[in-house]
């Protein structure tokens, strides 16, 4: 497993995504498809961008009985995308029953990312919505574990957490962080926040990196930065 920036192109549409992309004329960036893009352009934009040489994150989230997640996988995993993810809320069945349905003929599969609490999520509002009354910190490591009994590859979590699950799932169990931004950059909406070289030093294996790089004045120039800071330093 090499380390990574995956660029979240978070766009509304075709036209957008290609005009971005278009400027990368020496390198493939790795790139992460959303739920806006994918539901407004349809499969279709997945195989386009793949045929153009991109790794793809599909990041769909998928959180459903088993054998639905089951079956939507195996549709992912002919669309060839690279990593895809669910929710590990969903159970260690129904991240088995992902597995089961993402793995191919030939034994090969997409990678498989579980997002564990939301970061949108409090502590108080899992309190009172979600009627679980351990500590965050402990309800992300669990599910980490229950991800990685399942058979999953990793999970979506803050890069301040990225040593944690590692400590806790091994080395080989990948950690998929964003909210990364420049030590000379905005922030934005993101709250906890880390630069590449943090986000390296703290052992995330792929950075997710959006803003940054896509409304940057020059956009191919930040990923490179990105890239530069985040494998090399
Ligand atoms: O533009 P920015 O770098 O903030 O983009 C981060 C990407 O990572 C977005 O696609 C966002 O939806 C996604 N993400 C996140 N925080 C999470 C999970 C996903 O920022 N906890």
């Amino acid at each position: 497993m090499g380390k990574d920036v995956i660029v979240a192109c978070d766009f509304s549409g075709k036209k957008e995504v290609f005009d971005f992309l278009d400027l990368f004329t020496e390198e493939k960036p790795f790139v992460k498809i959303g739920m806006e893009l994918f539901y407004a352009e349809g499969p279709e934009i997945v195989r386009e961008i793949k045929a153009r040489g991109h790794k793809i994150f599909l990041d769909l989230k998928l959180h459903d009985i088993p054998n639905t997640v089951k079956k939507a996988m195996k549709v992912l995993s002919k669309l060839d995308v690279d990593m895809c993810n669910l929710h590990a809320g969903g159970t260690v069945a129904m991240m088995e029953a992902a597995i089961e349905g993402l793995t191919r003929e030939d034994g090969s599969r997409p990678m498989l990312i579980a997002v564990t609490q939301l970061t949108s999520t409090s502590q108080e509002r899992m309190e009172s919505d979600l009627l679980i009354e351990k500590p965050l910190d402990e309800v992300v490591m669990h599910y980490a574990k229950c991800a990685e009994q399942a058979g999953l590859d990793g999970v979506v979590c803050s890069p301040l957490e990225a040593g944690k699950v590692h400590e806790i799932c091994g080395k080989a169990f990948c950690t998929v962080t964003p909210g990364v931004r420049f030590a000379d950059g905005d922030v934005g909406d993101q709250v906890r926040v880390t630069t590449p070289a943090k986000a390296n030093e703290i052992g995330s294996d792929y950075i997710v990196v959006g803003r940054p790089i896509t409304a940057a004045a020059d956009p191919v120039v930040a990923y490179r930065r990105c890239v530069a800071e985040f494998v090399s330093e």
